[in-house]
């Protein structure tokens, strides 16, 4: 993918010599009545644009909801060739989260039509913060610039090369510039994630997961370390080890550090630790999956790749506080040298404990097999809270479906913390409980816990699994098997990979 050049502009709108000028509107109407029509009305003040539009306006054809379209040629008045207007929906009810998906739609609108370069007006409302709005558009530019489909040799969805943001006159220029560039890493970063989810395992082995990861680290500037089995056996890892030894390919484990300029090393200051899921194909082992859709498991290694991207934005964004990111890459496959169900397993151990005993109920539960090693080994590296990201459960798609993806926290004040960067993100995570009962189902006659807690609250007893190596440090999971993948394409984001959790990671971190 070419990168997408981003600029701000502030010259009159009319003035803007563009293949496309996107303007959004917004329905007006506050009746609820049956026969209230939509009244559409336009998000930028500027009269030019005003007067081009009013016809079309006024003819009832456009209702200005979400991400609804309309193309003028020639418009009247204007430098631009095209006049594309964009819906937000209810005015009432317009946020900068409406407004990345809108500038998405207008970015895969333009896409299949050959052009590659546009201008997006800035959303004038006093709903809307300005250098909130242009963030958030820019994001969604970049959002909707990717498509998963580089493998067809007939592609012809190529990149937009240049997009302009036309702010105001009177704006903030300072503010939106600093957006600008805030959301250019956040949109890179997040496509960068995508990147790597999209492709198959058999280009997409723990191997070159590290060399991808490694690579960016040395681009950005991050400490980077990528390990295979013998420092998993020297580490003593054997939840992780033992998810990949029935593979040919061999596991990494990833370690990428981010040390803040200026900030004391010796402060007992918090130390963020950052650890994925990175299954690079997991067919469920022994415990094998039913052939439909195991195609999708080449995506089980998306809470790796985004601890990958939200690092590589982190180094980029220079938070004031350390973060270390460990990814546990691994595939799952069945073979003579796979593990069983009845197998028992011993995890890390940490400082003067040694470590749980698990007992293998079945083979596919391997998520969370990787990420106790993986949790245990960012506690000893210093981690003071931790974060993880995983595609762990379909029970978690079966509570929440596509629309919310799932979270956990040990700790209310760390969750509250992660909750505030989710209304910057606009990502949606729903909390979930963990409790006793739930850790009552992963009890094992034969070991410390068992991988699996039987077939109800799927998502709770993965979520008390993992709890149970990260003891008493502040902790959130987060469970992203729904969201990972875009089902369906939207006007605003192609299907495949998207990247998730990348944005709300990247917002908490920097709140520290
Ligand atoms: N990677 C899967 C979870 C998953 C399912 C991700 C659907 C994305 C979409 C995970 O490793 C898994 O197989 N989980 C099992 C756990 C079960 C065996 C306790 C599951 O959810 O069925
Ligand atoms: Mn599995
Ligand atoms: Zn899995």
């Amino acid at each position: 993918m070419g990168r997408m050049q981003t600029q701000l502009s502030f010259a009159p709108l009319a003035e803007a010599a563009t293949e496309v000028l996107a303007v959004l509107a917004a329905d007006s109407q506050t009746s609820k009545a049956a026969d209230a029509k939509p009244q559409p009305v336009l998000l930028t003040t500027d009269a030019a644009v005003t007067a081009a539009v009013a016809a079309v306006l006024a003819s009832g054809e456009y209702k200005a909801s979400a991400n609804e379209t309309l193309l003028l040629h020639a418009p009247a008045g204007l430098a631009a060739k095209r006049l594309l207007i964009v819906g937000l929906g209810k005015q009432a009810k317009i946020s900068a989260d409406k407004v990345r998906n809108a500038a998405g739609t207008v970015v895969r609108f333009v896409k299949p039509r050959g052009i590659r370069e546009l201008t997006f007006a800035l959303p004038e409302s006093d709903l809307l913060i300005a250098a909130a709005s242009t963030k958030a558009a820019v994001e969604g530019a970049f959002i909707g610039d990717f498509d998963p489909d580089t493998y067809r040799s007939d592609r012809t969805d190529k990149s937009i090369e240049s997009f302009t943001l036309a702010a105001p006159a009177n704006a903030d220029k300072a503010a939106l510039q600093a957006a600008l560039t805030e959301a250019v890493i956040l949109g890179e970063s997040q496509n960068f994630t995508r990147t790597l989810v999209n492709e198959p395992g058999n280009k997409m082995t723990p191997t070159i997961l590290g060399q991808r990861a490694a690579q960016m680290a040395s681009e950005v500037g991050l400490g980077w370390e990528v390990h295979s089995t013998e420092k998993l056996h020297e580490l003593k890892m054997g939840a992780f080890w033992s998810v990949s030894q029935g593979s040919a390919e061999p596991p990494a484990l990833i370690v990428l550090r981010y040390e803040p300029e200026g900030v004391d090393r010796d402060l007992d200051g918090p130390v963020l630790g950052l650890v994925g899921k990175g299954i690079t194909f997991d067919s469920g082992g022994i415990s094998l999956k039913p052939g439909t859709d195991m195609d999708k498991m080449k995506y089980d290694m998306a809470g790796g790749a985004a601890m990958i991207g939200a690092m590589r934005a982190i180094a980029q964004l220079k938070p004031r506080v350390r973060v270390i990111a460990v990814i546990c890459a691994a595939e799952n496959m069945p073979s003579g040298t796979a593990q069983k169900p009845g197998d028992v397993q011993t995890a890390m151990p940490f400082a003067d404990q040694p470590g749980k005993t698990i007992e293998i109920i079945n083979t596919d539960a391997e998520g969370r097999l990787v990420l106790a090693d993986g949790l245990t080994y960012a506690r000893q590296l210093g981690a003071t809270h931790l974060i993880d990201a995983a595609t762990l459960t379909g029970a978690c798609v079966v509570a929440l479906g596509y629309a919310n993806a799932g979270a956990f926290s040990n700790d209310d004040e760390l969750w509250n913390k992660f909750n505030a960067a989710l209304a910057t993100s606009g990502e949606k995570f729903w909390r979930l409980p963990l409790g006793e009962e739930y850790a009552e189902q992963i009890k094992s006659e034969i070991g410390d816990i068992k991988n699996t807690g039987g077939r109800w609250g799927g998502a709770s007893t993965a979520a008390e699994f993992l709890k149970v190596f990260v003891d008493e440090t502040p902790w959130i999971h987060l469970d992203i098997a729904g969201l990972a993948w875009v089902e369906d394409s939207k006007p605003y984001v192609a299907k495949g990979p998207s990247g998730i959790a990348v944005r709300s990671i990247l917002e908490w971190v920097r709140s520290y």
